[in-house]
């Protein structure tokens, strides 16, 4: 269980965030939607642990990790511009996390192959980033996302880049793999279709206040 207790944050002396709680069970995604510059991405910060709050903590599975820096936190994030890296191939990409984590090289690319075969990119797992199409590009992320098993994934407007017809696919697409990883899930988006197709739950963020909204 993913917690945040009375989380408080100002931008300019503008509240973004006013005393805000949110709770997000094992396994289940959350959805926050609100305006532009309503403080979403600044709330996701504060979560992956980017931003510190001015009051408030986060929790995860009954431990405060308000402090803790983030890659100590074992979240994935992953941003709308694809932020793959472009130096390196698509199974590269893949297999970056598990490097990271202390796999070898050798079992780390195994794995990236395999994990690029259920997302339907086998074929692309020696090609650079750049030659796949921008829906390529994001399946690339989540799969680089969920290999190392995090324990929670954070998604920042991942599809806000993409053309109105594959945003609809790959929602579902999102929502079916992310599920099935078992994930925890904090989806932001201003995209109310969206956030309603992938999430259990959704908020609004409005005056730094969250409200219910299913
Ligand atoms: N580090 C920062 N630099 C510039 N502006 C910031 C910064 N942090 C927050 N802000 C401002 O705070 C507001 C909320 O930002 P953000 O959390 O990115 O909103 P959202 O993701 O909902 O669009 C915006 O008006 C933004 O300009
Ligand atoms: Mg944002």
């Amino acid at each position: 269980m993913l917690e945040l207790r009375h989380l408080s944050k100002q931008w300019d002396h503008r509240p973004l965030l006013a005393n805000v709680n949110l709770s997000v069970a094992s396994g289940e995604t959350v959805a926050l939607l609100g305006a532009s510059g309503s403080g979403k991405s600044t709330l996701l910060k504060i979560v992956a642990g980017l931003e510190a709050p001015e009051a408030g903590s986060v929790w995860f599975d009954g431990v405060d990790i308000t402090t803790l820096p983030p890659e100590q936190r074992g979240f994935a994030l992953m941003f709308q511009d694809f932020a793959l890296f472009p130096h390196l191939n698509v199974q590269d990409n893949v297999a970056f996390g598990l490097v990271e984590q202390g796999a070898g090289r050798t079992q780390a690319r195994i794995n990236a192959r395999e994990m690029l075969q259920r997302f339907g990119l086998g074929d692309h797992a020696r090609a650079r980033v750049w030659t796949l199409s921008g829906g390529e590009q994001q399946r690339v992320a989540l799969a680089r996302a969920l290999i190392t098993r995090p324990r929670a994934l954070l998604l920042d407007e991942p599809f806000s880049a993409l053309d109105a017809a594959l945003r609809e696919q790959l929602r579902t697409e999102f929502r079916d793999r992310i599920r099935a990883a078992g994930m925890t899930a904090i989806l932001v988006t201003h995209d109310e279709q969206e956030a309603r197709a992938m999430a259990q739950h959704g908020w609004g963020l409005v005056n730094g206040q969250l409200r219910r909204l299913w």
